[in-house]
């Protein structure tokens, strides 16, 4: 195969991906997608960019499209990433919550699932009679491969290095013979969240409940401002009166018109009525 990526077929693929997932790719990203496309063309045995881009458009193109996100943005993350979310879903979150003990969060960009678990064993560490809440994680991402892995539970050792050793024996099993090298994430964390593929572009979400806390971290750099707007203004629906949305430290609405109170860099709430 000796395909060029014609700059029709570039914005072709950049209509796409803004229409489908809301992330812009500018001009400078027309090498980067050539050749991480070029690697898909071959495995797919197709002859040129245009019949890649038919497939993906086309009808049953959904499964493909995850794959075509999976290339042209990261899903890199960490246990405990940015931890002062943690500690104000501890400290700031936890005490001032009604009765009953209801606890609704939404990991929004999960990925392969660092988050949400992190999220699960904040919350487990820091309520002692955790089993008697009512405690639910919906963990979701666009991506089928990361919510595959994140679903699994399982880790390589070295993902985990970084954590004190008594969170890893409280909340991770050591995997053995052909495990070995391997950690299991326990059935008490995992049992509280769900996880599920959600197209943060899709014009509602499947959540019923309104929410305590959403997580939306290190996913609206790759949208423009109608878009971080537009996503803004749902996720502000889907939080209660007083929710609180947590975004990456990269990441500001500082330049975008929303209806949230600013608490401090990162941390948004929804104003009580
Ligand atoms: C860099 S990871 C962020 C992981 C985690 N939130 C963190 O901060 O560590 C970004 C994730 O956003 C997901 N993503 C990209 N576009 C999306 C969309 N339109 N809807 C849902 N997820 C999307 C990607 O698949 C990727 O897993």
């Amino acid at each position: 195969m000796n395909a060029t990526l014609t700059d029709k077929e570039f914005e072709q693929f950049q209509s796409l991906i803004y229409d489908q997932v809301g992330i812009t790719l500018d001009a400078p990203k027309k090498s980067l997608l050539t050749s991480r496309l070029g690697k898909r063309l071959r495995e797919l045995e197709l002859s040129s960019y245009q019949a890649y881009y038919d497939r993906v458009s086309g009808k049953g193109g959904e499964e493909e499209l995850t794959k075509l996100v999976d290339l042209i943005s990261t899903n890199k993350t960490d246990f405990f990433r940015e931890p002062v979310h943690f500690d104000f879903l501890r400290e700031q979150v936890l005490p001032h919550l009604a009765q009953p003990r209801t606890l609704r969060v939404w990991s929004s960009a999960s990925s392969s699932g660092e988050e949400p678990y992190t999220i699960a064993m904040t919350l487990n560490d820091a309520i002692p009679d955790c089993s008697m809440w009512d405690i639910r994680i919906l963990a979701s991402d666009i991506s089928t491969r990361v919510l595959a892995k994140a679903a699994s539970g399982i880790y390589e050792d070295e993902r985990v290095t970084q954590l004190p050793r008594d969170v890893v024996r409280r909340h991770f099993l050591r995997g053995k013979g052909e495990q070995a090298g391997k950690l299991k994430v326990r059935k008490h964390l995992a049992e509280i969240i769900a996880f599920r593929r959600i197209n943060l572009m899709a014009p509602s979400f499947p959540i019923k409940t309104p929410l305590d806390v959403i997580f939306c971290r290190n996913v609206m750099i790759y949208f423009d401002r109608p878009t971080q707007a537009t996503l803004i203004g749902k996720f502000y629906r889907y939080l209660r009166p007083g929710g609180f949305l947590f975004i990456g430290h990269s990441e500001s609405l500082q330049w975008i018109e929303h209806q949230f109170s600013y608490i401090q860099p990162t941390i948004y709430q929804k104003p009580f009525e």
